[in-house]
């Protein structure tokens, strides 16, 4: 390729290129009722795209929904259960009429319990919100995303490669099967043009951490980060209107954007 072929290959940015991108795209977020998940939602929506979020509550999720603006949907079903996420899956595609985007971020800890604590119940609910759920989730979303060359975009977490703090195994461990997934089925889903990837969040200031860790807890591990704070909800949102983007990403798959202020490097 000339040097003139190179520039004329990168020329064109437009200065809306994200509106561009996303105008309306069809996208699913599952855990969008609030947290990461409704910041990429209403991320996407203010970009123009035709937006379902999902929580397990409808009353809630709908008024989450209303306040996004009238192009986002609100759907509800609990993703520890297979036939409930399948439903939501089919349900998206048929309102919002197919699937660009997917974005599988539906997730939570469950609790922290230690290895002689952890029941066969619970073995099986970890799995099946924080691990199948995405499987699930993505293979109804197949035919759709065909059609539509679209992205997956996972949800992993750090803890995910540091194991996470004691308790945490089996969500630690469902986190890092979310950024092999991607890499696997980002080979196995090229041939469609669909390209997967994961976002791995460090440590993101939502509910999810009123619930699991300390106030002390917290401050400590925000005094640890190179970028010393913890971060939000918002700070996720770029990654993944980058993976998504085709233009922007259109040759990157199979591949973890990990947001977390520099956490590793501690
Ligand atoms: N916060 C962090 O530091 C962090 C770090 C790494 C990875 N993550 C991951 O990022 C994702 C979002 O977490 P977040 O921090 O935004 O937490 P959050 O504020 O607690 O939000 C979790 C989202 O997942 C949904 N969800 C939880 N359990 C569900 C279930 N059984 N069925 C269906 N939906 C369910 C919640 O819906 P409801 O409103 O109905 O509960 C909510 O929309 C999760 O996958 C989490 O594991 C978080």
């Amino acid at each position: 390729m000339t040097a003139i072929e190179t520039a004329t290959e990168s020329a064109g940015w437009p200065a809306d290129l994200l509106a561009q991108e996303f105008r309306d795209k069809r996208v699913l977020v599952t855990g969008s009722s609030r947290g990461i998940g409704a910041a990429v939602a209403a991320a996407f929506a203010q970009l123009g795209a035709r937006v379902a979020i999902h929580g397990r509550d409808l009353a809630a999720v709908e008024t989450v929904a209303a306040g996004m603006g009238n192009s986002v949907i609100g759907l509800a079903g609990d993703f520890a259960d297979k036939g409930q996420t399948r439903a939501v899956v089919e349900q998206a595609i048929d309102r919002l009429g197919g699937l660009d985007v997917l974005v599988n971020n539906a997730g939570t800890m469950l609790g922290r319990v230690g290895l002689a604590d952890i029941d066969d119940e619970f073995l099986q609910q970890q799995f099946d919100l924080n691990a199948a759920s995405a499987v699930v989730a993505s293979r109804v979303a197949l035919p759709a995303l065909i059609v539509s060359r679209g992205a997956i975009v996972n949800t992993g977490s750090i803890s995910g490669r540091t194991g996470g703090s004691a308790g945490s195994s089996l969500y630690s461990a469902a986190k890092a099967f979310q950024a092999s997934l991607a890499r696997s089925l980002a080979t196995e889903l090229a041939p469609h043009g669909i390209r997967v990837n994961a976002v791995s969040p460090g440590t993101i200031d939502t509910d999810f951490h009123q619930r699991y860790s300390t106030p002390d807890k917290l401050s400590q591990t925000a005094a640890r980060i190179p970028l010393k704070r913890l971060g939000t909800a918002g700070d996720c949102v770029g990654a993944y209107l980058f993976l998504a983007s085709n233009r922007l990403a259109g040759y990157i798959t199979g591949q973890t954007i990990e947001v977390n202020g520099g956490q590793f490097y501690n």
